[in-house]
């Protein structure tokens, strides 16, 4: 199973592939905001992919909408595939 790494939390854990990072961080106790409640919509759970951005599932259209660019993703949005070493991103 995929291993995910909240590294500036200092948590890991394996999920099974094609689990949203969202639901893998609340099921780590790691606090991703959500405001949309995971619908791609509000951009508050984007997380910085440090490790392992080819094992997550391509950026979807919410996504490349609001231009977000490497290494951010939608914690929503991005589904494991492999490995991935993250950290939760600052909003400003
Ligand atoms: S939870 Fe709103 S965009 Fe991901």
């Amino acid at each position: 199973m995929p291993r995910v790494i909240f590294v500036d939390e200092g948590k890991s854990a394996e999920f099974p592939t094609g689990k949203t990072l969202l639901s893998c961080a609340g099921e780590m106790g790691v606090r991703v905001s959500h405001v949309c409640g995971g619908d791609g919509a509000c951009g508050t759970c984007r997380i910085e992919v440090v490790e392992g951005w080819d094992n997550l599932t391509p950026p979807t259209p919410d996504e490349t909408y609001k231009e977000l660019d490497p290494p951010y993703r939608l914690s929503c949005q991005a589904k494991l595939k492999g490995d991935v070493i993250v950290k939760v991103a600052k909003i400003d």
